[in-house]
């Protein structure tokens, strides 16, 4: 039976509506949360940007699942939805195969599924030179990646010279065009330290040495052998997905499910601390084959406090560079005794960030790496929303219960040298985030404090059951950043999510 929230989103979105479910921080907003309550009236799921470097989690019956490459519409398959990976995803064939597997293992059947022949493919390579170059870079050099080749592929079709998925279906082509673009990376990878590489290449991503060549270190013949039988694997699912997409414009009910956020967004984002793809909503229409103004409605995800992975500025940082790391090796052991709804209240921000991302579950849904812990920043969302449009969904609600005061930034004060090209000076207040890591590292956030709630949140299902601080602090967003707040999150579970 349809539930109440349910029937609301069907008066909320008419069928046609296309839908696109993108991420207003830097990622890890619940996205996938979002986009499966969306699956109650979609058609079709398309991810059309990222690879394999994002992990969507979803709750459904008790079962959690994480996916990293195959849009979440698999998991309603059985129901008819169809699954899209568009043009502008890069796609590991390993990954996907490996979810593919482990879905219809829990049952999920797996028939609606289309890959575009034009989406990039991850290679050995690729990930090979990712995993490399994070090792070799210093710390201030570093960017985090989550070591999936994404930069390299990405490298790759900028430069004009990478392989699609349609490529796997040719032998013949896939080894010349390898051939073409290895020539010179081999010659680089033998100035290396070989037996580095060849411990990097014993990676489980890249199936243990597989690709390893004693004389050439990457092996052609291997890489072909083992991506032709990908094709042969994903033969009757890799077809024109633009042309498809196109054709049901107006008639199906597309949601498209974003994948990392605004704020990693190559162009828009906290540059070089990035990603390699577009990750706004112009981003994943565009990566569809489709404009930005056949998305009819345009959602950006915000978690009601803000977290990063990986490296770069990150003015909001509860107890700075990396707070929540320290928590673990210094605090973690020492404080289980105390309550964690203590901790998000203890005068040592290090403890209190800390126990924000315990309580939040803030650790990486595909690095298991934990994620770095911050306060809602008003300066940065009105930048994304500025692009992502005003529309937005707030998850994870719940995890600032018990805090006394919450600080919402809502200016920076820029604290860098004078820089006359923008122009910026020294003590200048930002109303808008300028997304440049040497510019935001000099940005001191400016916090407004806000009364906390101490009632549990988790069941409430409608804006007027919200505890009045609650309300406050949800209208503030509202008020200083020009977002309208559509839906709000309250807890992993799908049934804890409702429209204001
Ligand atoms: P890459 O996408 O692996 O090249 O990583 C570039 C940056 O984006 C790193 O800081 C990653 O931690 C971050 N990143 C990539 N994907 C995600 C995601 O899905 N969520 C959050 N951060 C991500």
């Amino acid at each position: 039976m349809e539930s109440i929230f349910e029937r609301q989103m069907r008066q909320s979105y008419s069928k046609g509506s296309t839908i696109a479910v993108g991420c207003n921080q830097w990622g890890d907003t619940g996205k996938g949360a979002i986009v499966d309550r969306f699956m109650h009236i979609a058609d079709i799921c398309v991810r059309s940007m990222g690879a394999d470097n994002c992990g969507h989690t979803m709750h459904v019956n008790g079962m959690k699942y994480v996916s990293h490459m195959i849009p979440s519409g698999i998991l309603f398959d059985s129901k008819g939805i169809v699954s899209v990976i568009a043009r502008d995803v890069a796609l590991n064939p390993l990954t996907a195969r490996l979810e593919l597997a482990e879905f219809t293992k829990a049952g999920i059947t797996c028939n609606n599924l289309k890959i575009s022949f034009r989406a990039k493919l991850i290679l050995p390579y690729h990930i090979l030179f990712d995993m490399l170059s994070e090792s070799k870079s210093g710390k201030a050099k570093k960017i985090g990646t989550t070591g999936r080749g994404v930069g390299p592929v990405f490298q790759d079709y900028i430069a004009r010279v990478g392989l699609t998925v349609g490529d796997m279906l040719d032998e013949g082509v896939m080894y010349q065009k390898l051939y073409h673009v290895l020539r010179d990376r081999i010659a680089f990878l033998k100035t290396l330290d070989i037996g580095m590489v060849r411990e990097v290449m014993q990676h489980e991503r890249l199936e243990n040495g597989l690709f390893f060549h004693s004389k050439h270190i990457l092996d052609i013949d291997a890489i072909v052998e083992r991506y032709r039988e990908h094709g042969e694997f994903f033969r009757d699912m890799i077809c024109d997905t633009e042309a498809y997409l196109k054709s049901q414009l107006g008639t199906a009910t597309i949601v498209f499910e974003g994948a990392q956020g605004l704020l990693l967004d190559i162009n828009q984002g906290s540059y070089p601390f990035v990603t390699s793809s577009r990750c706004s909503v112009a981003g994943i229409a565009n990566g569809a084959g489709l404009r930005e103004k056949n998305i009819t409605d345009p959602l950006g995800v915000v978690k009601a406090y803000v977290t990063r992975v990986g490296e770069g500025a990150f003015p909001t940082e509860i107890g700075g560079y990396d707070a929540v790391s320290t928590y673990k090796t210094q605090w973690h052991d020492k404080l289980v005794d105390v309550p964690l709804v203590e901790q998000i209240n203890d005068s040592n921000e290090v403890i209190q960030g800390g126990a924000i991302g315990m309580i939040g579950g803030e650790v990486g849904a595909t690095t298991g790496r934990s994620r770095r812990v911050g306060w809602l920043d008003l300066v940065a969302l009105r930048h994304a929303i500025g692009i992502n449009g005003s529309q937005i969904v707030i998850t994870k609600l719940d995890v600032l219960t018990g805090i006394k005061k919450i600080p919402v930034c809502t200016e920076y004060c820029y604290e860098g040298k004078d820089n006359p090209a923008i122009p910026l000076h020294t003590g200048q207040f930002l109303d808008e985030m300028i997304p440049e890591n040497e510019i935001l590292k000099h940005c001191r956030p400016i916090y407004t404090y806000l009364d906390g709630w101490d009632e549990d949140i988790s069941n409430v299902r409608s804006w007027t059951d919200l505890p009045e601080n609650a309300q406050k602090y949800l209208s503030l967003i509202e008020e200083l950043s020009g977002a309208k707040i559509v839906m709000i999150g309250v807890g992993p579970e799908r049934e804890q999510v409702f429209f204001t």
